[in-house]
C-alpha cells in the first residue's frame, strides 16, 4: 500500500506488508511472527522522511484510549494510548481543565511517539509532565516501565533515539496534569504578544493553548494542506567562544544559553541567511514563513527532500562552519 497518508511529508513511498494494531495484545501477536524478521514501527508519521519503500513488515499503531488513574484536588494522572492523535489528546486534557500540556498544542503526530524526541514548544518540554511510559520489548514481548529519569530526557532526545533505539515500542503515556491551580508558562515573547494582541489579562490555559495555535498557523505550513515535518533540523548548540567569534562576522547572529559554556543557535535564522527561505524547487522548498520546515508542495520524493537538506547542511558548514543535524528520522 502507498504510505502517502501515513506520513505528513506526503511521500508516495510504499510499503510491502501492513498491518495496524489497536492492542498491546495484537501488537504482540503481530511481533512474534516469524515470517517477517523485519519490521517497521509506525506512530503519527509526523517526524520521518521517507527515502525508499518499505520490504519489512509495517506495524501501524492504533492503539486509542485515555483515562484517568488517580486524582487529587490539585493534580491528575492520566494515562493516554500510543495511538492517540497528540493534539486531540492536548483538546481532550483541555477540555477537563487539566493542565500542562498546553504549550504543546497542535503538535502533530501521536502520544507514543512524543517521548522519543521529547517533544517541545514555546517553553514546555514533554519532560516537565511526563511520569512514565510503558513500552514493548520487540524481541522479548514484555511490557516494561520507564520513568521520567529512566527516559534520559534532553532536548530533543530521549533513550529511545539513543540505546533503546529500535528495542521497543511505547504503548501509553502517563502524565501528571494539573487541576484548579495552573502554572502558566507564558514567558516566550511570541506567546505573551499574541495574548496582549487578543487583549487577555488574566489567561487561562485554553487561551495559552488558543495563544500557541495562532502562533503555530502563522509560521508552520498545515501538513494537511502542504507536507511537512515540522522542524527539520535541530538548533545547533555551540560553545560560548566559537559564537562570539561568529559575532565578530555576523553581528546580528542571535543565541541563546543552553549552559554555562554553550549557545543555541536558532538553525532557522542560519538557513534564513544562507538564502533558502522560501525558496522553492519545483514540488518542494523551504518554507516561506520558518527557514527551518521543508515542505513538500505535492510529488516531491524523499530523496530530492533529503538532496535539499544536504544542499542546506553544506551550505551552512561552508558560510558559518557550523553543521546542523536532521532532526528528523531520514528513513
Ligand atoms: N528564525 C529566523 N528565521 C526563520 C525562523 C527562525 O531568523 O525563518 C530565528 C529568529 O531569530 C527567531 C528564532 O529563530 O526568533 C526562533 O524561532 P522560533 O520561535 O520559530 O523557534 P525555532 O527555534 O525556529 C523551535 C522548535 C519548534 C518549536 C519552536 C517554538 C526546534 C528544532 N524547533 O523552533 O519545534 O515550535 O521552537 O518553541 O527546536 C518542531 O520540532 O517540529 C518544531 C516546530
Amino acid at each position: 500500500i502507498s504510505l502517502k497518508s501515513y506520513n505528513t511529508f506526503g511521500i508516495d513511498a510504499k510499503a510491502k506488508y501492513f498491518v495496524s494494531v489497536t492492542s498491546i495484545d495484537e501488537l504482540s501477536e503481530v511481533l512474534s511472527l516469524q515470517e517477517y524478521s523485519e519490521k517497521f514501527i509506525l506512530g503519527g508519521g509526523s517526524n520521518m522522511l521517507l527515502t525508499q519503500d518499505i520490504n519489512s513488515l509495517v506495524i501501524h499503531i492504533n492503539i486509542k484510549g485515555i483515562s484517568i488513574s488517580s486524582e487529587d484536588s490539585n493534580s491528575v494522572l492520566v494515562t493516554a494510548n500510543a495511538g492517540e492523535n497528540w493534539h486531540e489528546f492536548v483538546c481532550w486534557c483541555l477540555g477537563n481543565d487539566f493542565g500542562g500540556l498546553e504549550n504543546l498544542s497542535l503538535i502533530p503526530g501521536n502520544v507514543g511517539s512524543a517521548p522519543i524526541q521529547n517533544i517541545g514548544a514555546y517553553g514546555v518540554e514533554l519532560k516537565d509532565s511526563f511520569i512514565s511510559c510503558e513500552a514493548l520489548n520487540i524481541e522479548t514481548l514484555e511490557l516494561k516501565t520507564f520513568t521520567n529519569a529512566e527516559c534520559l530526557f534532553d532536548y530533543r532526545n530521549s533513550i529511545f533515539k539513543q540505546e533503546a533505539k529500535g528495542q521497543y515500542v511505547i504503548c501509553s503515556v502517563t502524565f501528571k496534569l494539573t487541576k484548579n491551580r495552573h502554572t502558566l508558562h507564558t514567558a516566550y515573547g511570541a506567546i505573551q504578544s499574541e495574548l496582549d494582541n487578543m487583549q487577555i489579562t488574566n489567561p487561562t490555559i485554553l487561551d495559552v493553548s488558543n495563544a500557541v495555535i495562532a502562533i503555530r498557523q502563522s509560521k508552520l505550513p498545515d501538513p494537511k494542506k502542504i507536507g511537512n515535518s515540522g522542524s527539520f533540523f535541530k538548533n545547533p548548540v555551540i560553545t560560548n567562544e566559537v559564537y562570539q567569534n561568529l559575532k565578530v562576522l555576523f553581528e546580528d547572529i542571535p543565541g541563546y544559553p543552553v549552559s554555562k559554556n554553550e549557545t543555541k543557535i536558532p538553525a532557522g535564522w542560519l538557513i534564513e541567511k544562507a538564502g533558502f527561505k522560501g525558496k522553492t524547487f519545483g514540488d518542494y522548498g523551504v518554507h516561506k514563513n520558518q527557514a527551518l520546515v521543508l515542505v513538500n508542495y505535492g510529488n516531491a520524493s524523499g530523496n530530492d527532500i533529503l538532496n535539499l537538506a544536504k544542499l542546506i547542511q553544506n551550505t551552512i558548514m561552508r558560510i558559518f562552519g557550523i553543521q546542523i543535524e536532521a532532526e528528523v528520522n531520514i528513513i
